[in-house]
């Protein structure tokens, strides 16, 4: 949505204040995300019709609009397009991307030349298509990091198994890959492919990799193969990858201007020099949320305890130990729009730890069994939940053994937390410590919803939408 514009045309900004019935910091809050709220559009599409503006809703979707011309070439893509049968959709992609006025240029593997022609791509993209790593021309030209770095999003659509596989390895061995090695842009990848081999593990691994190291997914949907099989593997419907790009745009994420506060992870209380209290949180679930919300746009602190899950991609991580440290760093982060406190916080750390400072508790030592004294650790959530500084928006998880719903709906109140998500600690059979999924029931004051058991992905990205929802619209 091009803010700026509207406001332009509406008059300046006292005049889109006086029409939408808000302040001057309103305004400032829209331009900065990039967007009107929901609540505002219709009062906006009245007053452009007013003003001449015949299709307004172009205007408001972020299309070009032919007769002013305002979003044209608003954003540059570079469209990869490897080589699978899906390739012929990216053809109709390349329409649809000039369509919401984005420059686009496109790089072809040696792959993809076998199912489309260069010249196709070139003609609808109106620019010349690159596809030679060594091609002095291009180099003249361009240079392969040139063309990385000067667009707002790299698109591989359709990204093949292979294609994944040599992304997940850091392959530099043609133009395409070489492009996601040198690109300091945000990559999507629409996968397609067999779906037994999207279903294998080893491009499964190759995903959760990409994933994981913040690449952007639009999924592959289920339907009838071009193979003459039937399953998950067909490219996502254009539209979908259309949508998944542009919230990669620049200023473009729901979630601009709202700055966020995560804790996961366990934390370690030490006991002595070398051992301590822990817990089996692995900080999947907190570190996806961080990703997720940082992917829409916000401006994420992940504080983290001991994990072994590496920091997503454009979050500012804050590492560390203890209970009381994590704390300090979630006070620190304050004042933010959104905490959501995903950590596993010790309930108490060992109130003499100072006196076995640097001395190890040994067997033989003292005739008896030492007793551990404990003291009770600030509660994090709650603590910024009553702040002065609350957050507009404050979440928790709570992780019980037995009566979940009612002692995660008790938590909500007790800690002053708006939203709780509520999930089972799981048996030793199907724990949800340290796996990728998650079953959660989602409490508010409103009441509960029960969400079907999804990867930790999955509930990161949908918590995300709720988030969305709550303060943007
Ligand atoms: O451990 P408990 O069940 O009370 O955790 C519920 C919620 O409170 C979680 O969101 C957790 O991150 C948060 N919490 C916290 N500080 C604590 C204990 C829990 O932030 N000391």
């Amino acid at each position: 949505m091009n803010v700026d514009a509207i406001i332009k045309i509406l008059g300046g900004s006292a005049e889109v204040q006086t029409l939408l019935g808000v302040g001057a910091s309103a305004i400032s809050n829209y331009r900065k995300r990039g967007h009107f709220p929901k609540s505002k559009q219709p009062r906006l599409l009245q007053a452009l019709q007013a003003k001449g503006i015949d299709d307004p809703e172009t205007l408001i979707g972020f299309g070009v609009n032919a007769r002013t011309g305002i979003g044209a070439t608003s954003a540059s893509i570079l469209l990869i397009i490897s080589g699978g049968i899906a390739a012929y959709k990216s053809l109709e992609l390349i329409r649809l991307y000039r369509g919401r006025g984005w420059g686009v240029r496109v790089v072809m593997t040696a792959g993809a030349q076998e199912f489309i022609r260069p010249l196709a791509a070139a003609a609808l993209s109106g620019n010349a298509v690159y596809s030679d790593l060594f091609s002095l021309t291009d180099e003249a030209e361009m240079g392969h990091i040139r063309l990385a770095r000067m667009v707002d999003a790299v698109v591989v659509a359709p990204a093949t198994a292979n294609f994944m596989a040599r992304t997940a390895q850091g392959f530099a061995d043609d133009l395409a890959s070489t492009i996601l090695l040198a690109t300091a842009a945000p990559i999507l990848m629409a996968p397609a492919m067999n779906p037994f081999m999207w279903a294998h593990p080893a491009t499964q691994a190759n995903y959760r990799q990409l994933y994981q190291r913040g690449i952007v997914f639009a999924l592959p949907e289920s339907g009838a193969m071009a193979c003459g099989e039937e399953g998950e593997g067909r490219l996502a419907e254009l539209e979908t990858i259309t949508a998944a790009t542009e919230k990669l745009l620049p200023g473009k994420g729901r979630l601009g201007g709202i700055k966020a506060l995560i804790t996961s992870g366990p934390t370690h209380e030490p006991i002595d020099a070398v051992r301590y209290i822990a817990n089996r949180s692995s900080g999947k679930q907190g570190h996806a949320i961080a990703r997720a919300l940082a992917r829409a746009g916000a401006s994420v602190t992940l504080i983290s305890g001991p994990v072994n899950e590496p920091p997503p991609h454009g979050v500012s991580l804050v590492a560390v130990e203890t209970a009381k440290d994590m704390h300090l760093a979630a006070l620190a982060a304050l004042p933010a729009d959104i905490a959501i406190c995903a950590a596993a916080v010790g309930d108490f750390a060992i109130a003499e730890s100072k006196k076995t400072k640097n001395k190890k508790i040994k067997r033989g030592v003292s005739p008896t069994a030492p007793t551990l004294k404990l003291k009770t650790n600030p509660d994090i959530l709650a603590s910024i939940a009553q702040h002065k500084m609350r957050p507009r928006l404050v979440i928790g998880f709570a992780a019980e053994t037995e009566n979940l719903l009612e002692y995660a709906k008790e938590k909500r109140t007790r800690k002053g937390a708006d939203w709780i998500l509520a999930n089972a600690v799981g048996d030793k059979d199907a724990p949800v410590f340290g796996s990728d999924y998650n079953k959660v029931h989602f409490i508010t004051a409103k009441g509960l919803e029960d969400w079907a058991e999804a990867s930790k992905m999955e509930v990161a990205e949908k918590l995300t939408t709720r988030i969305i929802e709550e303060l943007c619209t």
